[in-house]
Parts: structure tokens; C-alpha cells; sequence
């Protein structure tokens, strides 16, 4: 039995990493899924969902735009009926160790993106959900949303302010049926991680530097936001599940 038939997911950042496993994941479940991306490669992800047997539409989406998100959460409802699970991961991570600059223009990119991004989202899917009289959502966080990282500043605030977010939105919907909860990765192994890699850094040193002794695949963190997204996590509410292999207990 699949655990998402019947169900609609939209699913932002969807055309690689962790948006893509995650958008695969609930489609093999059984839910139909709006695959919501900046660029193109959201196309790649539908055929790959398509080609297993699923049901999945593109949505071209900056999650930076109010008009965007709105069109984006308008299309879940007029291709597949209705709006059930949501999952705002979008993110990006310009600042590249080992120094980030402390430069405007970049925390103002991270905050659009990163914040402002995950706000309009949860602005425009609350709203559906109201009217439905229920859902549930989740935000990819950070491990950077609960702890410091040096060189990462904007980055840090960026995630925390994620975390806030969806313990504010958490605290207000839980009473209407709408469970709002994050996920914190660790390192997991996508074009993020591969672009961050400071010169003569290997990814496998950055998997060594967690306790665990490797990157999170993202598969695994996949498995995590669906487990949050489903009955068995029916009385989780405004919590940030850390998923990194051991990174911030140390
Ligand atoms: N990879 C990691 O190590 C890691 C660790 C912790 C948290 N995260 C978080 O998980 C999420 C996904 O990360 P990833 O590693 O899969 O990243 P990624 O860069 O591999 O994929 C991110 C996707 O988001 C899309 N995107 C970027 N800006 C967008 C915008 N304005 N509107 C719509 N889509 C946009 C990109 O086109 C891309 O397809 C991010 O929020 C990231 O901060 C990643």
C-alpha cells in the first residue's frame, strides 16, 4: 500500500539534490506531484517521476515572487485537485569558504531566497490548506539552523530564520490541521555541496569531518521529510528534525 495515494505534493527546488530525491519519493509513494524549479532540469525530474509509473508537472517557480508561489500552489489545485503536502526546499549557499565576504548584496540574495523564498511559500500554501481544512509542510533547514557555522553567516541567519518560521507557522495552524515542521541536514552530496568545496577540498573529507564518517545521501534526508509528512508523525508540530550523521551533538 502507498502512503501517499490520492495525495497531492508540491515539491520547490525539485529539479535536483534533495528537492529531486524528495519529489521521486513521494511520487513512488502514490502522490501526484507539482515539481517547482527556477530552471529547466524541473522538466528531467518529471520524466524521471513519469518514466517509474508517477504523476508529476513542471512549474517554472522563483520562489522569490509572491505572483510565482501563488501560480505555483493555483497550479497544485487545477492539474491535480487539491493541495496535501508541501515541501519548501529551495535554498542556495553562495558563500564559499574558507572566507565569506561580508558583503550586502550577498546577505540580500540569501535572505530573498533562503527566507523571504520559504515565507511566501508557506504564505500561499497555508492558505490553500485552510480552505481544505488541512496539510502538512515541510522546510528544508540546515544544521546551519541550529548551529553556527564559521564563514557562513548569512547562510547561518538564513536557516535559523527558517526554523523560526516554521515553529511560528507551526504554533499558529496546528489547531487547523496543518502540521508545519523543518528538516536539518548535515552535508549531504549535491550540486550545493560540490559548489562549496573550498580549493583542494575533497567531499570525502567533509563526510569524514561527520561523526558518522560520511555525507548524508539525498535519499536518506528524502526519508526523513516524508516521515514527517505522514500519519506516523501526526502529533509532530513545529519541530526541526536534525538529520546529519552526528555533525551537532558533538
Ligand atoms: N546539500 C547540503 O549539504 C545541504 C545541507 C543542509 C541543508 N541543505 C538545504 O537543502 C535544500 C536543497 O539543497 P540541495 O543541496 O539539494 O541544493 P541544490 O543546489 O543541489 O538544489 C537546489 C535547487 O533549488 C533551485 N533553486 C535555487 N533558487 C531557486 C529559486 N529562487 N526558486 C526556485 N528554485 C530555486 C535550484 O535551481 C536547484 O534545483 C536547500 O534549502 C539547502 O540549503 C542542503
Amino acid at each position: 500500500m502507498q502512503k501517499f495515494a490520492g495525495k497531492v505534493a508540491l515539491v520547490t527546488g525539485a529539479g535536483g539534490g534533495i528537492g529531486r530525491a524528495v519529489a521521486c519519493a513521494l511520487a513512488a509513494e502514490g502522490a501526484s506531484v507539482i515539481v517547482a524549479d527556477i530552471v529547466d532540469a524541473g522538466r528531467d525530474t518529471v520524466a524521471l517521476i513519469e518514466a517509474a509509473g508517477g504523476r508529476a508537472a513542471f512549474v517554472r517557480t522563483d520562489v522569490q515572487s509572491s505572483a510565482d508561489t501563488a501560480t505555483m500552489v493555483r497550479q497544485a489545485v487545477t492539474r491535480f485537485g487539491r493541495l496535501d503536502i508541501a515541501i519548501n526546499n529551495a535554498g542556495i549557499d553562495p558563500e564559499v569558504a574558507p572566507e565569506a565576504e561580508w558583503d550586502e548584496a550577498t546577505m540580500a540574495r540569501i535572505l530573498g531566497v533562503n527566507v523571504q523564498g520559504v515565507f511566501l511559500c508557506l504564505k500561499h500554501e497555508i492558505a490553500q490548506m485552510l480552505k481544505q481544512g488541512g496539510g502538512a509542510i515541510v522546510n528544508l533547514a540546515s544544521a546551519a539552523g541550529v548551529v553556527g557555522v564559521v564563514n557562513k553567516p548569512a547562510y547561518t541567519a538564513s536557516k535559523h530564520a527558517v526554523v523560526g518560521l516554521t515553529k511560528a507557522s507551526g504554533l499558529q495552524y496546528a489547531s487547523r490541521g496543518i502540521r508545519i515542521n523543518a528538516v536539518c541536514p548535515g552535508a549531504v552530496d549535491t550540486q550545493m555541496l560540490q559548489d562549496n568545496l573550498a580549493d583542494g577540498v575533497d567531499k570525502a573529507l567533509v563526510g569524514a569531518n561527520h561523526p558518522i564518517g560520511r555525507l548524508a545521501s539525498p535519499e536518506e534526508i528524502a526519508r526523513a521529510v516524508l516521515w514527517l509528512c505522514s500519519e506516523d508523525a501526526g502529533y509532530v508540530v513545529g519541530h526541526a528534525l536534525v538529520v546529519d550523521g552526528g555533525l551537532t551533538v558533538q
